[in-house]
């Protein structure tokens, strides 16, 4: 193992103040009162009815939030009020573990199929973020489920379940998107061939002062579909017309957001949008993205329908085993991953 950065989680019991490595230049802060928090601009989308009469509705809207927004909420859909509970519940429960027990699972090698660390990459980045990670493979359960913690000792039973139900709520998102793109159904699907799933459990702890530091800085996320748990704190915000619009939680509805590699395939027509977390000085906040990717080896490139005269092709093809490694060296600069493979 190599040698470990604190976690904040640690850190944070013995300090009243933010540490400078965690402060950012003045030009580069939150800037929290000029966020806006207007919830209703980030599209609540209703699925029930999804598999029957209300298909074609649903994929139209999702269609319009994909190319206007890049992001939407989902509410029906099919993943239980327990099982939501559960995850946030044995969430909490491994971040409250003594020191030891998290620590086993510590690395900061982003080639590891499990691992918990700390801010983003720690061997590359010059200012730190203010969150711990536990970050999980989940697709094939299989092959991943047995590196898992187990302690709590419930949770490779509620993350797994957790996981392949998520996983087939992403699926018909992605029907969705498919067929919104005037595609077949199953396009993306395979064209993310032998796809992969990963989960991260972000812990943010509380901060002195969030004026000063990030819980994650503004990034697109580099695969293809993300599906987002908040708890009940807000701290998701997203990048909209130069300002930031909060994303504030609705029980049991999921945030949803467009990936770099779905802008690849829909040839710039759909949004992989900026967003960041924030963090507050009074309560710890916890969220569970679900990263729906490629294969290492899919090849990525714009849809050949969706290109034209009019649209030629804005990216190259790559593997995206290639887009993956630039994300984590590029460390979450400013800008997008994206823009290093424009046609
Ligand atoms: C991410 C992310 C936002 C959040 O993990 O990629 O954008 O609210 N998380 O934790
Ligand atoms: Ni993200």
């Amino acid at each position: 193992m190599s040698k470990a950065q604190p976690l904040l989680v640690d850190l944070v019991t013995h300090t009243s103040y933010v540490p400078p490595h965690y402060i950012r230049p003045i030009s580069d802060r939150p800037n929290l009162r000029d966020v806006q928090s207007s919830d209703a601009s980030i599209p609540l989308i209703d699925l029930d009815g999804f598999d029957g009469p209300n298909r074609s509705k649903i994929i139209k809207e999702i269609g319009q939030a994909c190319k206007a927004d890049g992001f939407f909420q989902v509410k029906n859909h099919g993943i239980s009020e327990r099982l939501i509970e559960d995850i946030l519940w044995v969430s909490r429960e491994f971040f409250k573990l003594p020191e030891s027990e998290r620590m086993k699972n510590y690395s900061d090698d982003p080639s590891k199929t499990t691992r918990l660390s700390t801010s983003f990459n720690v061997k590359k980045e010059k200012v730190s973020n203010w969150r711990d990670f536990l970050r999980l493979h989940t697709y094939p359960l299989e092959d991943f489920i047995h590196d898992w913690p187990s302690n709590p000792t419930s949770f490779r039973r509620i993350v797994g379940d957790y996981s392949t139900n998520a996983r087939g709520l992403v699926l018909r998102l992605l029907e969705a998107i498919s067929e919104s793109l005037g595609l077949e159904k199953d396009y993306i699907e395979k064209a993310l061939s032998k796809q992969a799933q990963h989960m991260a459990i972000n812990y943010y702890p509380r901060c002195p002062d969030p004026e000063l530091t990030y819980g994650l800085p503004g990034h697109t996320d580099p695969n293809a579909l993300t599906i987002l748990l908040q708890d009940q704190v807000s701290g998701l915000q997203v990048l909209r017309n130069h300002k930031w619009v909060a994303v504030n939680p609705i029980p049991n509805t999921f945030v949803v957001n467009i990936g770099d590699q779905i802008q690849v395939l829909s040839n710039g027509c759909y949004k992989s949008v900026i967003h960041r977390a924030v963090v507050n000085n009074s309560v710890e906040r916890i969220s569970v993205p679900t990263f729906y990717c490629p294969s290492p080896d899919a090849v990525i490139a714009p849809a050949r329908s969706l290109i034209d005269e009019q649209k030629p092709p804005m990216y190259r093809s790559f593997t995206y085993g290639e887009y993956y490694e630039k994300f984590w060296d590029w460390g979450l600069q400013t800008g997008c991953c994206l823009d290093m493979f424009r046609a």
